[in-house]
């Protein structure tokens, strides 16, 4: 069980050394060996979509999603926001993964990284946290802003830079997204802000 885990946290940590950016090297500067953390395993509705996403990641993405895809039963998926918030359509396509963090598959205490899920057609409004984020979409053909810019077309393998308490907000068009994300400097257990309803 030990293995798997460990096989999950390397093709994040390959991939992510595929990338030289000054910034995301300081997000990745911590030890990597972070203690396993014990967590029942909890699939979702969005998960369906994992097996378009690994079809679609990019070639330097593919072995990652493809882990992720075929060994999604066996890991600890969550949600953030319920039907309230966004409404159904949006809990049946979203969900993400924390590989390391404070809650997920290993402990980190400074940085959060994981994996997001959009299924088509999903609008994640504009929202902002105090942690730092990068963003990292495996799939391209997403809608990504920034503050108070325009909607800008994502592709695969792009790195986007979202400074603290920034808004930003996602769009998805006819094809799933699966985003690694990375947090760090602000709690890494809270939810976001939300600043409004129709994106
Ligand atoms: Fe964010």
């Amino acid at each position: 069980m030990t293995i798997f885990f460990e096989e999950l946290l390397d093709h994040f940590r390959v991939f992510l050394a595929t990338f030289e950016d000054e910034n995301l090297r300081e997000f990745t500067a911590f030890d990597w060996a972070m203690p396993p953390r014990a967590l029942e395993p909890k699939e979702l509705a969005c998960l369906g979509h994992l097996d378009r996403t690994a079809e679609l990641a990019a070639a330097t993405a593919r072995p990652l999603a493809k882990f992720v895809a075929d060994h999604r039963a066996e890991l600890r998926w969550s949600q953030t926001y319920t039907a309230e918030d966004f409404g159904q359509h949006f809990v049946d396509n979203y969900g993400w993964l924390e590989v390391f963090g404070t809650r997920g598959h290993f402990e980190n205490g400074a940085v959060a990284g994981g994996l997001l899920i959009l299924g088509p057609n999903i609008i994640y409004p504009d929202h902002h946290h105090e942690a730092e984020e990068i963003y990292i979409p495996l799939t391209g053909g997403t809608e990504w802003r920034k503050g108070d810019g325009d909607f800008v077309v994502r592709e695969g393998g792009e790195l986007i830079h979202h400074p603290s308490n920034v808004n930003h907000a996602m769009k998805t068009g006819t094809e799933p997204l699966l985003a690694l994300y990375l947090w760090r400097g602000g709690p890494l257990a809270v939810r976001p802000t939300v600043t409004s309803g129709q994106g």
